[in-house]
């Protein structure tokens, strides 16, 4: 999941494309680097950390000349994060650079087949192996597209690609295979990229490139071909409308602090269109050619897979729809897997990228399986692939940890269980919520980017005075029941990805189980004690924690009967939609806990945005 940048054009391109990888920072940050044709030699730059450092080098270098350039930054797959490590690779007679994002499965088997052909690796990646294995082909080969094509179509597993030639210094040559790409068409130059934002504020004109796809590109012309015979492809390029304004800071510290704030808006945008005239249906016109699903399978990553967890309860209890919810890497495997007739998945990923939630797509259509799509980037692979794609329109999300693409996400599901409830009402069925039911409930939606808007805040405040407390916690414990388990679980894993403090989202329920042997006065708990059905049994799991000296910090809401060391009062909704409530409240005390304790929010160590790799 790293972020690769190509340019041809007609400004100096190494600038183009370092602020290119700028914005593409979020998909990896471990190093970075770019090269470039100075003077009929290809020169390569790379430096271990983050983008500055490898603008400090170049600072040093003459780089105006070149037109041309291509660059990269890292989420290291093969190899630790080290210079020797960083893309773009040489070929060893140093005519080609290559960077790449991706797996080449079987690159030991070329390595070792390369090996005995006298070529030599300075790296551990699976990138330099590929840069030789094109160098190869080109001996026989009778151009470089024709090389480029034959390596790729050797190499096994996901990849996106960026090609430099010493002897073709105004071309950029790139490629994909299950991993995001895409071109930019702009008046006399041309951009390929992982992700748009990269090219933004040159042009707003793309083509998504296809899978098993080729373009060759220079500042004035490009060409898509397909790798399996260089035949020519035809794209319509397609228009990008949201701006970089919506990709900025707008003001906020991080882009995590905007994006929190940012959900009384995606509320708001997400229900524009989605509710029909009476305010008694939602309107999924994407679902409407589609038989409601007698069972489904939600699967995700993440924060998706939380959101999946949620909307669970939703689909359950509004349109009576059996649900089952699963992580794609687990479900990707089961071999035991069978989808009945009649049984629909859901995919659901914000990136519309993750490899593992793709795969178990892919998967799913295998077996016959009407597969949704639920994302936030358009046009990503998982959106294209599914049968029918949803759209969670929250704008771009830059923060690597995820926050208003999950607001959106269980909108979104909320609309799927109105939507479908109304279906089954329509035809009779007894089992699912009645028009004034649904008048209510959406109302109660509309009422949330207002009440959130009021209460975000005095949210914050409190956060800030909580995460100051608690910061010299090394453990916590998150705990829910029903609808907001997912809810501890998605506020442990903020809190642990932000902060690196140990953080579990437990079942209330199974603290007896086992983990109340770990509370003691030094292992906090935040517990979700809403004012729902299951209040009386979650203020019993709070006093089991009290008996064992364990702080606790409650979620809740006003007038609630309880003892705890920090009673945090949040709006009162009827549960599930609480959770709406519930979850700025979890994301701010993880921001404000990072960012006490000096830590890279937007950037968490180790973690990247997208996982393109399983
Ligand atoms: C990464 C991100 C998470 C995200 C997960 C799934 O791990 O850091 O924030 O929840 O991928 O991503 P997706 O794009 O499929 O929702």
């Amino acid at each position: 999941m790293c972020g690769i940048i190509g340019y041809a054009g007609h400004r100096p391109a190494v600038p183009v494309v370092v602020e290119g990888l700028r914005r593409l920072e979020y998909r990896g940050y471990d190093s970075a680097g770019t090269a470039f044709v100075r003077q009929g030699d290809l020169r390569v730059v790379r430096a271990k950390g983050k983008l500055a450092a490898l603008e400090e080098k170049l600072a040093g270098e003459p780089v105006v000349t070149a037109t041309c350039a291509m660059g990269h930054t890292r989420w290291a797959t093969h190899g630790v994060p080290a210079e020797r490590n960083a893309h773009p690779h040489l070929s060893n007679d140093g005519t080609l650079a290559l960077v790449h994002n991706g797996i080449i499965e079987n690159y030991q088997e070329i390595k070792e087949d390369l090996t005995a052909r006298g070529y030599v690796f300075h790296s551990e990646t699976d990138t330099e192996v590929l840069v030789n294995l094109i160098a190869e082909r080109r001996k026989s080969e009778k151009d470089l597209r024709g090389a480029f094509a034959a390596a790729l179509r050797e190499a096994k597993g996901a990849y996106a690609v960026c090609l430099m030639c010493n002897d073709e210094p105004e071309t950029v040559y790139a490629a994909r295979m299950s991993a995001p790409l895409i071109f930019g068409l702009g008046t006399g130059e041309n951009f390929v990229a992982s992700d748009i934002p990269a090219f933004l504020p040159y042009t707003r004109q793309v083509v998504f490139l296809e899978d098993g796809e080729i373009v060759c590109a220079t500042a004035t012309n490009y060409e898509t071909l397909r790798l399996e015979d260089l035949r020519p492809t035809t794209h319509v390029p397609q228009t990008i409308l949201w701006d970089m304004q919506a990709a900025q800071k707008g003001g906020y510290r991080h882009f995590m602090l905007k994006e929190i704030f940012e959900q009384p808006r995606v509320i708001t945008d997400g229900l524009t269109g989605r509710v029909n005239g009476d305010g008694d249906g939602a309107l999924l016109p994407e679902l409407d050619s589609l038989p409601v699903p007698e069972r489904l399978h939600i699967v995700a990553c993440g924060t998706s897979w939380h959101s999946g967890l949620w909307g669970r309860h939703l689909l359950e209890h509004w349109a009576h729809i059996p649900v089952q919810v699963e992580i794609a890497s687990e479900f990707r495997y089961r071999e035991s897997l069978l989808l009945r007739k009649d049984d629909m998945v859901l995919v659901i990923s914000q990136s519309g990228e993750t490899a593992d939630t793709l795969a178990a797509l892919r998967i799913a259509r295998e077996q016959g399986a009407t597969v949704l799509g639920l994302c936030n980037v358009v046009g990503s692979s998982i959106a294209r692939e599914a049968s029918s794609a949803l759209y969670t329109q929250a704008g771009p999300e830059i923060s690597v940890a995820s926050t208003k693409a999950m607001c959106s996400q269980m909108l979104m599901l909320a609309l799927m269980a109105l939507y479908w409830s109304g279906r089954k009402d329509a035809g009779d069925a007894s089992d699912t919520q009645t028009k004034d039911q649904r008048r209510y409930l959406i109302g109660l939606l509309e009422s949330l980017p207002a009440l959130l808007e009021a209460h975000l805040p005095g949210m914050h405040e409190n956060a800030r005075r909580l995460a100051r407390k608690y910061a010299d916690a090394r453990n916590f414990f998150y705990l829910g029941r029903g609808h907001c388990f997912p809810l501890a679980l998605e506020g442990a894993l903020k809190l642990k990805e932000l902060s690196y403090i140990h953080a579990e989202g437990y079942a209330a329920g199974e603290m007896k189980h086992g983990p109340i042997a770990l509370i003691d006065s030094a292992f906090p708990t935040f517990a979700l004690a809403l004012d729902d059905a299951l209040f009386p049994k979650a203020k019993s799991n709070i006093v089991e924690v009290q008996a064992r000296q364990g702080k606790v910090i409650a979620l809740a809401n006003e007038g609630l009967d309880l003892a705890v060391d920090d009673h945090w009062v949040i709006p009162r909704l009827p549960a599930p939609l609480s959770a709406f409530a519930a979850l700025p409240a979890l994301q701010l005390f993880s921001y404000e806990m990072a960012d006490y304790l000096g830590k890279d929010v937007d950037q968490p160590r180790n973690l990247a945005k997208s996982v393109t790799v399983e």
